[in-house]
């Protein structure tokens, strides 16, 4: 396809995530959590596109909505191209979106070649774990691995991952049906870096070596709550006081260690109230490394140093494991064939390990996957300033079109 065709595909693939931006569950933001209501009018646009690309579409029970596009014979194997469409509070454009967009782009593109593989693209229903503290949700589904444990995960009102599935319209019990059949050829999913490596680097494309591990754990600090104005300070159980403590060693323990990423990103306290003393804390905590043995070690550590902290302090300590993902490489043949795609395009790149999780980690038990980054100006993401160069995302679309190009070539 030629430069301006690709820059002209690209251009739209950008505005379509800017579109999907708008379907939000709040005015003036991007919040879209699990099979929230503004995920159908998602689907009401993807079907269109998909449709449009010469795929025909269907939503599995986990919410995921699957363009198909047959290859040269029915028994053909299939090239899953996705990301997710859900995003967190106050999100940016695309994060997840751009690799479903680019994956309707990369088909579009074909113009009715067929290859010895079909191809599906993928949008997942829940990737990032808002709503239930659980992520990856829909590409779960895709693997076989949605158990029963899973849909019966409650989120902050008490409703089920199960009970969001009906809401939506869909049937837990019916999730089976997503499995990704044996044999499946391979995953390839296009996202932005999120990260500052490649903005620094003045690189447009990054090829993935590997995942960092990801633990997500809460944090419960019980004390008792009193009066604020009678309790001398000696007579305290403070459970903030103590959480925030345990806070501020949290960071400092993870900017000792090489590579390692500490993060508490949600608290909360009751009663809440000014005069009142905190009597029970909730606190996030997030731990990343390249490496399992040093993220497990690290979080032991801080489960350790919070024991300490709540002793000292009369508090009773709890806590609960709602992730433990290792660390995921992506699969040596599929990368170097991605790698030789793109140097073949022309397009400068650098390897890079990903410090954001991605439904490439899920699948990655099931099928050979691997990635392409697409350059964060500014390094932003998870923010709505969160961006893209146009020319970028048409290299992008340039180095996947190689890519498909040279695995059928493979298989020919
Ligand atoms: O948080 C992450 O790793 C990704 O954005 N889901
Ligand atoms: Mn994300
Ligand atoms: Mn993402």
């Amino acid at each position: 396809m030629g430069t301006a065709a690709t820059a002209t595909v690209a251009a739209e693939a950008v505005r379509r995530c800017h579109a999907l931006a708008a379907c939000s569950e709040e005015p003036g933001a991007t919040t879209r959590t699990f099979l929230s209501a503004p995920m159908r009018d998602v689907h009401a646009h993807v079907t269109q596109w998909m449709t449009a690309a010469g795929m025909t579409v269907a939503v599995d029970h986990a919410g995921n909505i699957r363009g198909l596009y047959p290859g040269a014979s029915p028994a053909a194997p299939r090239l899953f191209i996705g990301s997710h469409l859900d995003t967190v509070p106050h999100a940016g454009a695309f994060d997840g979106v751009l690799g479903v967009m680019l994956g309707i782009a990369l088909v579009g593109s074909l113009d009715g070649r067929r290859m010895p593989f079909a191809i599906e693209v993928v949008g997942f229903s829940e990737e990032e774990g808002v709503r239930f503290r659980t992520p990856f949700i829909g590409s779960r589904a895709l693997a076989g691995s949605l158990d029963d444990e899973l849909l019966s995960r409650r989120d902050a009102n008490g409703h089920t991952v199960a009970d969001a599935i009906r809401a939506f319209g869909l049937n837990p019990s019916r999730v089976g049906e997503a499995t990704a059949d044996p044999g499946a050829l391979a995953y390839l999913e296009l996202h932005i870096e999120q990260g500052p490596v490649l903005d620094r680097r003045s690189l447009p494309l990054g090829i993935v070596d590997a995942i960092a591990g990801q633990s997500r754990l809460t944090l419960t600090f019980s004390g008792a709550t009193n009066h604020a104005g009678t309790t001398p300070m000696a007579m305290r159980r403070d459970a903030l006081a103590g959480a925030a403590e345990w806070i501020t060693a949290v960071e400092s323990a993870a900017t000792a260690i090489e590579g390692l990423a500490a993060t508490v990103g949600h608290i909360e306290t009751t009663p809440n109230v000014g005069n009142m003393i905190v009597g029970r804390c909730d606190v996030s905590l997030d731990v990343r490394h390249r490496e399992d043995q040093v993220r497990v070690r690290a979080y032991d550590d801080l489960l350790r140093r919070a024991g300490e902290i709540a002793a000292r302090r009369g508090l009773v300590l709890a806590y609960q494991h709602h992730l433990d993902q290792r660390a995921t490489p992506m699969d040596a043949a599929l990368t170097t064939l991605l790698t030789r795609a793109v140097a073949s395009s022309g397009a400068p790149f650098a390897h890079l390990t990903s410090g954001a999780g991605h439904d490439a980690m899920i699948l990655a038990p099931r099928m050979p996957v691997a990635m392409l980054f697409v350059r964060s100006p500014g390094g932003i993401s998870h923010h709505p300033d969160e961006a893209v160069a146009e020319a970028d995302v048409a290299a992008a679309l340039n180095a996947g079109l190689r890519f498909v190009d040279l695995l059928a070539a493979e298989r020919r």
